[in-house]
């Protein structure tokens, strides 16, 4: 079946367009759909749709959009199972993860509700005797916005959230490996009733359709969470139009493990923060630096979990490991484990492995022995492959964790209080986790990163305002 995009309120799916399979990576003679690669002109159409719905939208009661979007909240919640079981034939996370990330979701449109009533301003006395000064909150205007594949409907509920929470109209292209979440989304976004023009859906490959989404003279903000090239590309194109850019990127996590921890729970939180939703996570835990008294512990522990990770078909019931996303990223995981090898490091696991059906199925892959200057250990692989990197002690630790262009997240395992605050007051990172994975964010507070993790302001909580609307200054003398 055909699937179009979604414009001023339609669907459009011209008959003679070019569609493009869409294929279960947990089984490639499954085919969810085929979706459009839309003509650059559906972006003009789109872009001009969400202009002409911005004034009355922006102006629409903040109880209103407060409403709406509760509607959507829980209009997921009452699809969870069904949006589940798309979420992880199209993406090949597990049942599980995906039905985790269906409420995620929901959480995040219920918690934008919110804050739809909650954009507050500010009033303060003037120097100037008898006048006063307003600073109100706008909103930004038309925003585009770019996803990745990794988290098909969370990522579009934590930009779409506040974009039109603070009265934003939106134009999304969503990664063309998972379109059919994104129309699932968008049924979604239509039976509950938005106006015409107020939320479009664009689909098709980035080099097209995203070229021309982020190059729009009618667009006034770009939100995009992908690779560090292109986020690179997106803010130069943004610079060049004067116009608000935020980047969400790579990461290189480090989980610093010390002999103090409960190493125990440190292997736990190792394997979930590398593991979890095949390792394809900005966040994820790819360098395990562990202190030396407890290094060869740790990597048996490690090891004794890996063994015990089932990888197959992301709807089988008892899997706990999915496939890669596709053959293209698989091909990239196992380039980066063969570098590992090649540079001299031990590799456990990593090797492509079949299942009763035909898929991108990959074991979970250790590299032991290699220095944080390894290729696999200086850039994002993306994948379920994490490095363990020995250093003598935590100030050795320390600096190893903070050597790499990222800064998105950082992970300390100790029952060592002083040294867990060290750790959180010097990690060069967005987010700091102490005896938790690296990976898994809370919907309700800032989510971002430093050096070339992120750029612009943070997503998510509260702070998603900053982005998202516009600060306007008034001076009044009555
Ligand atoms: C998480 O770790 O729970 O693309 C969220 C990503 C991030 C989201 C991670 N933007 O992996």
């Amino acid at each position: 079946m055909n699937h179009g995009c979604f414009i001023d309120g339609h669907w459009i799916a011209p008959r003679d367009g070019d569609y493009k399979e869409d294929v279960n990576p947990s089984d490639h003679s499954d085919v969810i759909g085929r979706f459009l690669r839309a003509p650059v002109g559906t972006v003009d159409d789109a872009v001009d749709a969400a202009r002409r719905a911005l004034p009355a939208w922006s102006r629409t009661s903040p109880l209103v959009r407060s409403q709406l979007l509760e509607e959507v909240s829980k209009e997921i919640s009452a699809q969870s199972d069904g949006l589940a079981e798309l979420l992880a034939r199209e993406e090949g996370k597990t049942r599980e993860e995906a039905l985790g990330e269906v409420h995620r979701a929901s959480q995040l449109f219920r918690f934008f509700s919110g804050e739809a009533l909650r954009s507050t301003g500010e009033y303060q006395e003037s120097t100037r005797p008898g006048v006063s000064v307003r600073i109100q909150r706008e909103p930004v205007g038309v925003v585009g916005i770019i996803t990745p594949w990794n988290f098909p409907l969370a990522i579009p509920a934590w930009k779409m959230g506040p974009a039109l929470a603070f009265g934003n109209t939106v134009v999304i292209k969503p990664a063309e490996l998972v379109p059919a979440t994104a129309h699932a989304l968008f049924s979604i976004l239509e039976r509950v009733g938005f106006p015409a023009g107020v939320v479009n859906l664009v689909t098709g490959p980035g080099s097209a359709v995203g070229e021309a989404l982020i190059a729009h003279p009618g667009i006034d903000a770009i939100s995009f969470t992908g690779s560090e090239s292109v986020g690179h590309h997106v803010a130069a194109t943004g610079a060049a139009n004067m116009i608000r850019v935020q980047l969400e990127m790579g990461g290189k996590n480090p989980l610093l493990v010390l002999a103090d921890a409960d190493l125990e729970l440190a292997a736990d939180i190792a394997i979930d923060g590398a593991f979890h939703q095949t390792g394809q996570r900005c966040t994820a835990s790819s360098r395990l630096i562990v202190e030396d008294a407890a290094h060869d512990r740790f990597v048996e522990l490690l090891l004794d979990r890996m063994r015990t990770l089932r990888v197959g078909h992301a709807l089988h019931p008892e899997t706990t490991m999915g496939p890669v996303v596709d053959e293209r990223q698989l091909a990239e995981d196992l380039r980066y484990i063969a570098s590992a090898s090649a540079e001299g490091g031990k590799v456990y696991g990593g090797e492509r492995v079949d299942r009763e059906h035909p898929g991108n199925y990959l074991a979970p892959a250790l590299v032991v022995g290699l220095g944080n200057d390894a290729l696999i250990n200086r850039e994002e692989v993306f994948g379920p492959v994490a490095s363990v990197i020995r250093v003598s002690d935590y100030e050795e630790g320390l600096s190893v964790a903070n050597e790499t262009v990222y800064g998105l997240s950082a992970g300390i395992c100790t029952t060592s209080l002083s040294k867990a605050e060290h750790f959180q007051a010097n990690a060069e990172v967005g987010m700091v986790m102490v005896n938790l994975p690296t990976a898994g964010v809370d919907p309700h507070v800032p989510f971002g990163g430093r050096k070339r993790s992120s750029y612009g302001p943070r997503e998510q909580g509260s702070h998603a305002r900053h982005f998202f609307t516009q600060t306007k200054t008034s001076y009044v003398r009555p």
